[in-house]
């Protein structure tokens, strides 16, 4: 397979293919740990997770196992989880609290923040290891974005935020939504999908299966009386009822629509978040709240950092390969700082009944994932996909497949070189009068 066949970009014909190879071939897989999560900007965990010094979190990110914590001065650090000595895992819980790190294999010793300072058996040394290794390694770079950290491998990556650009604002929408700031909710899903990560990435901002795929969940929220997501009937601050699709440089994008129900919530529920607009109302200006609060919106953050906010729940998600055909996610909740238990109880509720991977919504996505990836064995005969949904609209709606388009040619850019202009639909629709946050 060359480069230049990975998608076809057919602008004359409203044409948008995806060479089905690219969700089966270990070389294109090796090839993209190279040039996508050894290049671009990785998440690995909100500051909230690690509130104390001390504090920890172990993860995979993009394949390699880092330690996220705050160290005994109080400063965050990402440091590779793998002794200096011979290799092994140095911190093997995947949370806590530690001032020093004691790797189990042999028992040298890590400060938090990365220095080594205890080798058993020393004198045996000639060359002293605490002098010869400087301490834990991290990647190239570490950065902050509202209390979400990054990191990338590559020195020579711009900063987080040129990376985001306009994109932050989809970042702002949810960081803004208290005054006191917003909180991960201790909990995590984490569970491995047999399809190809890309392919989730696409579901995660893909408004055209929901009717379809998820038709059992709707109906049974509507039969127990709640309001239909994405029927809503005005226009709000612009976004019509079909909703609309947007695209920024470096394949981030998003798709959004007039905030979908509040399913089940109860009175308490519905007046937190009530109250919560109010209080965006009176700091950001009406049109900013509204678009806080009155839609609803999927980003990707390219390459798989997912950000979902719907009136019932606000979630990250991040999916990273372990093979051609097999995806690590990892999914978190967020609450707003500040609510009450009720609230947060309808959130966790709402997660695991609609996002979990024992709910009503992932299951049936990853199942129509897994059927793909299968397929893909015929992809002699069959050759490409087809992502070409509303190609060419004055305005896309959410139902629409811009978002992947815009991803997929940053991708392509990365793999290739072959820069693909974009379809020149940034739209970042309603700045905030003034900032306090
Ligand atoms: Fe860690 Fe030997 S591998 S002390
Ligand atoms: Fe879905």
């Amino acid at each position: 397979m060359t480069a230049s066949t990975y998608v076809n970009d057919d602008r004359q014909n409203h044409l948008f293919q995806v060479n089905r190879e690219v969700f089966t071939s270990q070389e294109i897989l090796e090839k993209e740990k190279q040039e996508i999560f050894s290049k671009a900007w990785i998440y690995v965990g909100h500051e909230s997770e690690i509130p104390n010094k001390g504090d920890f979190q172990t993860r995979d990110v993009a394949g390699r196992p880092v330690i996220f914590n705050r160290d005994r001065h109080g400063e965050v650090r990402v440091m590779l989880n793998s002794c200096l000595h011979r290799g092994a895992s140095l911190c093997r819980h995947s949370s806590g609290n530690a001032k020093i790190f004691t790797c189990f294999y042999h028992g040298w010793a890590y400060r938090n923040s990365g220095e080594l300072v205890n080798v058993p058996g020393n004198e045996d040394y000639k060359a002293e290891p605490a002098k010869v290794y400087e301490g834990l390694k991290g990647p190239a770079k570490v950065e902050s974005y509202r209390g979400l950290y990054f990191v990338n491998f590559d020195e020579d990556a711009e900063s987080l935020e040129d990376y985001l650009g306009e994109a932050k604002y989809f970042i702002d929408l949810v960081a803004d939504q208290s005054p006191e700031g917003i909180a991960i909710l201790e909990g995590t899903h984490k569970y491995s999908i047999k399809a190809n990560w890309k392919l989730l990435v696409e579901n995660s901002v893909d408004g055209y299966h929901a009717k379809s795929v998820h038709h059992t969940y709707f109906e049974m929220m509507m039969d127990l009386g709640a309001t239909p997501p994405m029927l809503g009937e005005e226009i709000v601050n612009g976004v019509a009822p079909s909703g609309m699709g947007t695209e920024f440089p470096n394949g981030h994008a998003t798709l959004m629509y007039p905030a979908n129900g509040l399913p089940l919530a109860t009175e308490s529920v519905k007046e937190t978040l009530a109250g919560m607009r109010r209080t965006a109302e009176e700091r950001f200006g009406e049109s900013y709240a509204t678009a806080m609060f009155g839609l609803s919106r999927n980003s990707v953050f390219f390459p798989s950092f997912i950000v979902i906010d719907l009136s019932f729940g606000l979630t990250l998600r991040t999916m990273y390969p372990i093979s051609p055909s097999e995806t690590i996610v990892t999914g978190w909740q967020i609450i707003p700082k500040g609510v009450d238990e009720e609230f947060i109880k309808y959130r966790v509720d709402n997660a695991l009944t609609f996002w979990g991977p024992a709910g009503l919504a992932t299951p049936d996505d990853v199942e129509a994932l897994e059927q793909a990836q299968k397929a893909f064995s015929t992809q002699a005969e069959i050759g490409w996909s087809d992502i070409s949904k509303g190609m060419g609209k004055q305005m896309p709606a959410a139902n629409d497949e811009l978002q992947m388009r815009a991803w997929w040619r940053e991708w392509n850019k990365r793999m290739t070189g072959e820069a693909l202009p974009s379809e020149g639909k940034s739209f970042v629709p309603f700045q905030k009068q003034t900032t306090d946050a």
